[in-house]
């Protein structure tokens, strides 16, 4: 019988001298070949604290993640720290009579995250915790900084912020990270609590915050939205990327330990720039959003939603991101088990 095509590729292949393929032939392989690393001591877990007792309330947009009530977040972040997860971030919750436009509540030292913040230490030592710093958990105009005659003023927001972090440090935070987009707060804050004693508590600063609509469903967590305008005078145009550079060198310059970049996954290209421009160690948030579109198109079963969760998280981390502040942290820790 003559030759077919068929066995005409196995007598003389095509010569080609580059075949990358080789480096996919097998899981093997491809392992040795894997340029970026995800492991769950690259993740930081967001817990949404709020007042009570055994309380677990759902929040709509985010299935599978709860208002926690202390004793349920102290279960809850032993659970993280088992699965090797080294830090938490915690917001609070807070019912409408606690809110005034001062965010006076937030330096409390017997508020609500003031004492999530020590039961956590309490409990769970090795742990490192988070707290944010930014005045909308707290202020009746949902703002992250102080209104004013409909404006939000800059240079009178930092003091409250000064006092809100030097509350957390009090209660036992490891870092505090501003949130709030303030220009200079990352200097104001490192010199309060310098000021306090405070010079090992470190600042992990939101440098590149941008006016996302990616924050929806933690705005219905907290329920934290602005009651009028948005937040387009502080949070960052989506349209800009060189600003995200400056903002990231002005707070390695004021003193910041960690650099954020938020969202992360809609700016893969601003954690990129972000990394190449500073020395320090550069943290991405995969927002509330990010959650809920994942868990919205596995629920209708458009998408695989344990490969939608590692491959986002080793994108976010190829961007170059050192550590990922996630809502799937837990999840994502048991799938790489
Ligand atoms: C508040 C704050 C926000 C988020 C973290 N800190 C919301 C906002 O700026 O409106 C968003 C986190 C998320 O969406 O998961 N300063």
């Amino acid at each position: 019988m003559a030759h077919s095509d068929h066995d005409h590729h196995e007598e003389s292949p095509i010569f080609l001298p580059y075949r990358p393929r080789r480096n996919r032939a097998s899981a093997a392989i491809r392992s040795l070949v894997r340029e970026t690393e995800l492991s769950p001591q690259h993740f930081i877990l967001p817990m949404f604290v709020v007042e009570g007792r055994s309380v677990e309330e759902p929040i709509g947009a985010m299935p599978g993640v709860a208002r926690l009530s202390i004793d349920r977040l102290v279960e809850t972040a032993r659970k993280a720290a088992d699965l090797g997860i080294p830090a938490v971030a915690l917001f609070p919750a807070l019912p409408d009579p606690l809110k005034d436009p001062f965010a006076r509540e937030s330096a409390n030292p017997n508020g609500l995250l003031q004492h999530a913040v020590a039961a956590i230490k309490s409990a769970l030592p090795q742990l490192a915790v988070i707290t944010d710093v930014a005045m909308d958990p707290y202020s009746s105009d949902g703002h992250d900084g102080l209104l004013q005659e409909g404006r939000i003023v800059n240079d009178e927001t930092l003091p409250i912020l000064a006092e809100m972090a030097l509350a957390q440090a009090e209660a036992g935070a490891d870092i505090v990270a501003p949130s709030d987009m303030m220009d200079g707060r990352v200097a104001f804050i490192r010199e309060a609590l310098d000021a306090h004693g405070f010079t090992e508590v470190a600042i992990l600063a939101y440098s590149a915050k941008y006016a996302s609509a990616f924050y929806g469903p933690f705005r219905e967590a907290l329920d934290s939205k602005p009651r009028a305008g948005d937040k387009k005078t502080y949070q960052m145009d989506p349209a800009n990327v060189r600003e995200a550079r400056r903002e990231a060198l002005l707070d390695q310059e004021e003193g910041a330990d960690i650099i954020m970049v938020k969202p992360a996954l809609p700016y893969l290209d601003v954690i990129t720039t972000v990394q190449a421009a500073v020395d320090l160690p550069v943290a991405a948030y995969q927002v509330s959003g990010e959650y809920a579109m994942i868990q919205a198109v596995a629920e209708k079963g458009w998408m695989a939603k344990d490969d939608l969760i590692l491959e986002t998280l080793i994108s976010i981390r190829r961007a170059g991101a050192d550590m990922i502040l996630t809502y799937f942290a837990m999840e994502a820790a048991a799938l790489l088990r």
